[in-house]
């Protein structure tokens, strides 16, 4: 049996989905448990870029099964967008499962995402507007449409009238935006209920069997650790639970059918809207990093905010997660900068401590210790395969790395491609 989960350790766009579609090479099922359309997964493969954002980055692997599971909210329309786009790109794909239980994100969920930003105004959540937290905050409040009710279209129909009663209400009266009419909604979401019809089942005893059958399955996070409702730079995060343990509520499976956990890391921080950023370069170092990495959103092509390798964070991702091991991404692009700093500490009031603040004015108030590492910006080394042959700064800090977190590295990516990776 192998549960291997590949979990973001910072604030999200880690390079999860390249190692998603590394590992999914071999193993047989890809689940995502937890997000929306709110992720943006990217794999480049032979020089062609592939965007994920619902669909599991093991879809390019004829044979395997990718599922997306009932932690996940499903913006159908955005769903089958991606499944024509493959379609039309002549891929050999996966099999594609979704699990019944799985949220549905309504047209009431995007307007309410977007007005109570716009009414935020300067204390917005900087969200990426896809309705994903009013998706979710209707099913803690038990007034959400799941996958498997738009099969029964009576009973899908009271739903929307139900839900439109209130949020039309709330919409015209609060907010003084454009009510939503309800037959346009039902007609659009059965026919694209017709279309998914195909691919709704019950997931979850196809997930618990193929773990009794020793098959390998991969969970794929989406978002991270600080963007967790629980852990994370709360209210400046995503209303899910991307860490590890969303995997057993967002698939069903027991914390005992986890075998490894991977923590996807970049070798430098980015973060895309707003909320607290310790080690946050707001200048030409930050605007360096932005160009040598391409850090401009996948979702929302927001350009992403950049800065040094935060190590307080990954040492708090290692015990919320319970890392097994790490995946270092875009060593080549840190590799570029004249001098590479590293926060290894944060001192409050003169003081170093050691946790991370869940209270944001004192976490806004901590103050990075860094050690300075020498780059390796005279030697290119995107095509370099082993790790004994990187140079001995990059080693340096890879071995760093692993002294201050305590989780061996298990890959290191050198470049966006598949096979700019090197196994250790
Ligand atoms: P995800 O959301 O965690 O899957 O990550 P994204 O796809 O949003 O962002 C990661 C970006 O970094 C993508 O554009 C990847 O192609 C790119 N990438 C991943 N690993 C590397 C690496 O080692 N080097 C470089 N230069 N780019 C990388
Ligand atoms: P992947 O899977 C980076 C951020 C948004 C915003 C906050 C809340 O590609 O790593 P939401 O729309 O979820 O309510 O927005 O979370 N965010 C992400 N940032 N990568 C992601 O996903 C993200 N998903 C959400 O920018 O700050
Ligand atoms: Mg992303």
């Amino acid at each position: 049996m192998a549960g291997i989960v590949v979990v973001g350790t910072q604030w999200g766009d880690e390079g999860k989905g390249k190692y998603i579609d590394i590992l999914s090479g071999d193993s047989d099922f890809v689940v995502r448990y937890s997000g929306g359309n709110n992720a943006g997964h990217t794999i480049v493969h032979e020089g062609t870029k592939y965007k994920f954002h619902l669909i599991p980055s093991g879809m390019l692997r004829k044979g395997k099964t990718c599922i997306i599971g009932n932690g996940v909210v499903i913006d159908p329309s955005v769903l089958l967008m991606e499944l024509d786009s493959l379609k039309k790109q002549e891929i050999e794909m996966a099999e594609l499962l979704i699990s019944d239980r799985a949220h549905v994100i309504m047209p009431w969920h995007i307007a309410l995402d977007t007005l109570q930003e716009e009414m935020r105004g300067k204390e917005g959540i900087g969200t990426t507007k896809r309705g994903i937290g009013p998706a979710y905050a209707d099913k803690a409040e038990r007034c959400g449409i799941r996958i498997g009710d738009l099969l029964d279209a009576d009973y899908f129909r009271e739903k929307v009238y139900s839900n439109l009663k209130i949020k039309n209400a709330i919409i015209e009266k609060v907010y003084e935006g454009n009510p939503i009419d309800p037959e346009k909604v039902i007609d659009e979401y059965l026919g694209y209920a017709e279309k998914l019809k195909p691919y709704i089942t019950d997931v979850n005893s196809i997930i618990h069997k193929a773990l009794e059958n020793s098959k390998v399955v991969l969970f794929e996070g989406a978002q991270a650790t600080f963007l967790d409702l629980d852990f994370g730079t709360y209210p400046y995060v995503t209303s899910s639970n991307p860490i590890s343990g969303g995997v057993c509520t967002g698939a069903g499976v027991g914390p005992k059918m986890i075998t490894d956990v991977l923590g996807v890391m970049k070798a430098y921080t980015s973060r895309v809207g707003s909320g607290p950023f310790v080690t946050e370069q707001s200048n030409e170092i930050g605007d360096k990093i932005r160009d040598l990495g391409h850090e401009y959103g996948t979702t929302t092509g927001r350009p992403r905010r950049c800065g040094w390798l935060d190590l307080v964070m990954l040492k708090y991702s290692a015990r919320i997660n319970g890392l097994t091991g790490l995946c270092i991404n875009h060593m080549d692009t840190v590799g570029k900068l004249d001098n590479i700093k590293v926060c290894v500490a944060y001192k409050l009031n003169g003081e170093v401590i050691d946790y991370y603040p869940s209270n944001l004015k004192e976490l806004g108030r901590c103050e990075p210790v860094y050690e300075e590492f020498e780059s390796w910006k005279d030697v290119d080394i995107s095509k370099i395969k082993r790790f004994e042959v990187l140079p001995e700064s990059a080693k340096q800090y890879i071995r760093r790395i692993e002294q201050i977190t305590g989780i061996p590295v298990k890959y290191i990516g050198v470049g966006p491609e598949r096979e700019q990776t090197i196994t250790m």
